[in-house]
């Protein structure tokens, strides 16, 4: 699956059931989400990830926030309650759209559609904090490694990035691992969900070492990896915490 097909299948979701895609709770299936309890879970998830850099020890200036695959903006909206600005990024225009129309804190909560696999449109040293969830897994690997490495271009010297992505095997590039992978995780699970009659998403992960090669290479560094949720199969959720230095 490239990134346009991502995209593909996030602009049919952000038009036909928004919340969701986003967070599919079975009972919430074909638009039922009550929209405040929705942006609630939102809410408890960002006082959750305030806890967890307070336990680390660590202090994030207030001032700007990204959030990155940021959906119709459940966790950008409770970044704005905790920082002066957030801005969401994401790669469906649909996505966008539904965001903006739930935004309750005006300018100071921006959402922008970014369709490469790079943050080009994002300047240096822009952030104070970086947060993604359950996002950077829906990326061929490539760019969401890409992507991790961007975060740490954004952020300025002292700030901090907190994000989830699934971990598993490592895989070199070319390597025969890697194209087993790529069948595995691509046109085989396409195949299985279609005919399941599930929309064609997929979840990628970007083995741990490699993460933390990336972190480093990129000017951060690791100060936490947790691991989150079950296992499955060979993949685990791993959340990263590191500073940009
Ligand atoms: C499951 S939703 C999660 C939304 C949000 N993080 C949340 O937890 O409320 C995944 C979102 O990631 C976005 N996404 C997937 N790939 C992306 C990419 N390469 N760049 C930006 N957004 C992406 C999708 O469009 C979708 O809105």
């Amino acid at each position: 699956m490239t990134l346009k097909d991502v995209q593909k299948t996030y602009e049919v979701y952000g038009k036909e059931d928004p919340l969701y895609a986003v967070l599919s709770r079975k009972d919430a299936k074909d638009n039922k989400w009550d929209a405040d309890e929705f942006f609630a879970t939102g809410r408890d998830e960002i006082a959750d990830a305030m806890n967890h850099l307070a336990r680390l020890g660590l202090e994030v200036n207030k001032g700007r926030a990204m959030d990155f695959g940021c959906g119709v903006g459940r966790l950008t909206q409770a970044l704005c309650e905790e920082f002066g600005e957030a801005v969401g990024i994401d790669i469906s225009y649909s996505m966008i759209e539904n965001a903006e129309k739930y935004n309750k804190f005006g300018d100071r909560c921006e959402f922008r559609v970014n369709t490469t696999d790079d943050l080009a449109q994002l300047d240096d040293a822009s952030f104070d904090f970086v947060y993604s969830n359950i996002s950077l897994q829906h990326s061929p690997p490539e760019a969401s490694s890409k992507y991790i490495a961007e975060f740490f271009r954004v952020l300025r010297p002292g700030g901090v990035a907190l994000f989830q992505v699934p971990s598993g095997p490592r895989h070199e590039p070319g390597s025969f691992g890697a194209k087993i992978y790529a069948i595995k995780r691509g046109p085989l699970r396409r195949f299985w969900k279609r005919i399941r009659g599930m929309p064609p998403v997929e979840i990628h992960y970007v083995n741990q070492s490699l993460v933390e090669e990336i972190i480093k290479a990129s000017g951060g560094r690791l100060i936490d990896a947790t691991q989150r949720g079950s296992v499955r199969g060979s993949r685990v959720s791993m959340l990263y915490c590191a500073i940009r230095e």
